[in-house]
């Protein structure tokens, strides 16, 4: 396997960090999960520009062009010959002294991971999995807001403790105010009196990318979306409940705490339009790069 380090694809054991890097002492930076669909990155520059957007919120500057590290993305899952591809774009705050003044640090380091993309089991899309509310409430917008997708993952973490004690997958918190946010590593959805529901940004979320795909979809298909505030009670009343995110696309809940919801129809035809958006990104990437190609032979 092979790892992009600071302008360097090199083999995996020789990409190393330096302890003093602010990233591992504070987690101290900022990340992007892509997903690469038969040699595409899906979604690459929705999910270049919220990086650059999470590094500006905590006054970090990337010392690339957005094109350069396209192009680096693609070096390594070129490197790594592979396909159907995880990416993961971690940006740190870089090597320096110890203390909190991120003027310690001079340069961020950029490491670029791509690996072999581990299929959920099937069994997830078909029965669901299940999720709690756990007693972890989510970090405050004006904490720490959740709109940075940063390396501090603790808040999440704890809350992915008290599902695993739970026998659960995922953990939807609420926030101090007993509203529903997002899941630990997803955003949450849920179909109740018609309405297809979805917690607002304004509770302190991470704006998915996938969320926005579904959320367009489904205003697509007919559906009243409501991004706004909700209870716990408003999701253990719903129809239909599932998550989404870059990796899982969008999967069905077949429970949350002790309430139990049968995987919808609502819930499969929209991850079978998700898919179909994938489709057609795919095609259209590779019919732009025909025609440039086609161009640079004239
Ligand atoms: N997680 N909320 C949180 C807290 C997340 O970590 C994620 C993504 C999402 C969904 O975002 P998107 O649809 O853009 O993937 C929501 C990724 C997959 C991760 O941490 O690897």
């Amino acid at each position: 396997m092979y790892v992009y380090l600071n302008g360097k694809i090199v083999p995996s054991k020789e990409a190393v960090v330096s302890v003093f890097d602010h990233g591992f002492l504070y987690g101290d930076g900022v990340y992007e999960t892509m997903r690469v669909y038969d040699g595409v990155i899906f979604m690459i520059d929705e999910h270049i520009r919220r990086l650059y957007r999470s590094a500006s919120m905590i006054g970090l500057t990337i010392p690339l062009e957005t094109d350069l590290l396209k192009i680096s993305i693609y070096e390594t899952l070129i490197a790594n010959r592979l396909k159907n591809a995880y990416v993961r774009l971690t940006v740190s705050r870089g090597h320096g002294d110890i203390g909190l003044d991120p003027e310690l640090c001079t340069k961020p380091t950029i490491v670029i991971i791509v690996q072999k993309l581990k299929e959920y089991p099937r069994a997830f899309y078909k029965n669901g999995i299940s999720l709690i509310i756990p007693e972890t409430r989510k970090n405050l917008r004006e904490a720490i807001n959740p709109r940075i997708k940063s390396l501090n993952f603790l808040n999440n973490i704890l809350a992915k403790i008290e599902a695993k004690k739970r026998d659960a997958y995922e953990a939807v918190m609420l926030n101090v105010y007993g509203k529903l946010t997002e899941g630990t590593i997803s955003n949450v959805f849920f179909y109740e009196n018609g309405i297809l529901c979805t917690p607002s940004p304004a509770c302190g979320i991470l704006d998915g990318i996938t969320r926005g795909i579904v959320i367009d979809l489904a205003r697509r298909e007919g559906f009243k979306v409501e991004e706004g505030e909700f209870t716990k009670d408003d999701i253990y009343s719903a129809v239909e409940v599932f998550i989404t995110n870059t990796t899982l696309e969008v999967m069905p809940v077949s429970k949350v705490d002790d309430q139990g919801y049968a995987v919808g129809k609502i819930t499969k035809l929209l991850h079978k339009t998700y898919r179909q958006e994938v489709n057609a990104y795919m095609a259209n990437v590779r019919a732009g790069l025909f025609q440039h190609l086609r161009k640079s032979m004239c």
